[in-house]
């Protein structure tokens, strides 16, 4: 018997949304999971029907843009900040909350089970083994435990890029104030051209004082994708440390951890996976687990040979970890090769586009290899904001703008999730076109 065809339409009036809502938090455990199966059994029905590799617009990228719950026509296009969750996710969060309103001793008892299962998936959904794998909060917080839980002595040098989120500065900025060690910034390009302008940068900036290379896997201000593997074998070349800051990695891109040979690696999965916000993956190669302190810790903390010595908190919202595993789940029923081939075709359409508006200029490269799902731009003689405001007040698009002034790197950032169309990008840059048409 085959699925039943999903019978939504791409947007849940604020109305159907509230009721959605109230329907979830009233449903048994049972008819929830009946609902995710439903789901599930549509993307897989629809996958054998339509899809073959990479699906244009249409049947299929419709129905999984039906999975999610956007209220009043939103068009979210800031996965860079906070991501929206799919239904299954949201209705394994409501199910495993429920727990603690109807049988609180089962979240002591039998959730925290179910955290090892969700680790086994992380890991092998970012090419891991289980014991390099830890759930935290957030990208932060693992920049946290690299940063405080590295042995360095007083000038002692972490090389980062020019362009890094305070999340992955600040923890060495404390360092430094506190302990001495010296932070030293190697400028990048907006964008760099090539592989080996980017590695180079970093080589050249060594010295013999060099300890830790930290930077960002996808670089929030430029739309970056930093070759890492590159710059893993550089650094590992002269037995250096790679930290990467990989806010936006987990849900956009491929990724493969033993592929790319980084030491430590933190992402958050609430920007473009879908889990909820407050579930953090944080990851620590198994060569570099001895290197690392834990620095919030109860009993277990020296648990040898496993990244589970960073996740030591005694109680936490096991709820956010359980719907962390269904984030996985949903994204492996798409593909996870499809979904970084969607993001980057719908990232490639928009930046050809931009291009024939007059003064458009491009902060990320036009390589694939050197970019994903973020791209950023400016206008001459544009305000980034005007844009951003423009877009959300006509077609209720949501955009950022990012970036400084006074560095020249002041532009708009886009993000282009699997959810979006063609059409959607369309109606994105008619806005762009319109704002810089207005100019004298
Ligand atoms: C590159 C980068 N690093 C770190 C962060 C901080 O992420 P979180 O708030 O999830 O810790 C962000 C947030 O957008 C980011 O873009």
């Amino acid at each position: 018997m085959s699925a039943p065809e999903p019978q939504q339409t791409s947007f849940l009036s604020r109305r159907d949304f509230v009721k959605y809502m109230m329907a979830g938090s009233a449903l048994s455990v049972a008819a929830l999971d009946k609902l995710n199966a439903g789901i599930y059994q549509s993307i897989t029905e629809l996958d054998r029907k339509y899809l073959r590799d990479l699906a244009p617009d249409g049947r299929y990228w419709d129905s999984i843009r039906d999975k999610f719950m956007f209220q009043d026509g939103l068009i979210m296009m800031n996965n860079g900040t906070v991501g929206p969750m799919p239904k299954p996710v949201f209705n394994t969060l409501i199910k495993a909350f429920k727990v603690q309103a109807t049988h609180p001793v089962d979240v002591y008892t039998s959730l925290p089970m179910q955290e090892e299962e969700v680790r086994g998936k992380v890991a092998a959904f970012i090419g891991a083994s289980e014991d390099e794998v830890a759930i935290v909060r957030n990208t932060t917080e693992g920049m946290n435990f690299v940063a405080h839980g590295l042995d360095m002595e007083a000038g002692d040098e972490v090389l980062m890029s020019s362009m890094e989120h305070p999340g992955g500065t600040h923890p060495w900025k404390i360092k430094e104030k506190r302990y001495g060690i010296k932070v030293t910034e190697v400028p990048i390009g907006l964008p760099p051209q090539s592989v080996d302008e980017f590695v180079g940068a970093f080589e050249r900036a060594i010295t013999p004082r060099t300890r830790i290379i930290s930077v960002s896997h996808t670089v929030f201000i430029s739309g970056l994708m930093a070759p890492l593997k590159e710059l893993c074998t550089m650094a590992h070349e002269k037995g250096l440390l790679v930290v990467a800051d990989g806010a936006h990695g987990i849900g956009m891109l491929d990724l493969n951890m033993h592929d790319l040979g980084v030491d430590f690696y933190a992402t958050s999965p609430y920007k473009w996976l879908g889990a909820p916000t407050g579930a953090g993956v944080f990851y620590v190669r198994k060569e570099a687990q001895d290197k690392l302190w834990p620095t919030i810790c109860t009993s277990g903390w020296d648990n040898p040979g496993s990244a589970r010595k960073f996740e030591t908190l005694s109680q936490r919202a096991v709820a956010l970890i359980i719907a962390l595993g269904e984030a996985v789940d949903f994204q492996n029923y798409i593909g996870k090769t499809r979904i970084e081939k969607r993001v980057k075709s719908l990232a490639g359409y928009f930046k050809q586009e931009l291009k024939s508006i007059q003064g458009a200029r491009l902060h990320t490269s036009e390589d694939p290899y050197l970019s994903g799902g973020l791209t950023a731009f400016s206008i001459e003689g544009v305000e980034p904001l005007d844009i951003v405001e423009y877009v959300r007040q006509k077609y209720n698009i949501v955009i950022r703008t990012v970036g400084s002034k006074q560095k020249g790197t002041y532009g708009v950032r886009v993000s282009t999730h699997m959810y979006i169309n063609h059409m959607e990008v369309d109606m994105l840059l008619e806005g762009i076109r319109q704002v810089a048409d207005r100019r004298t």
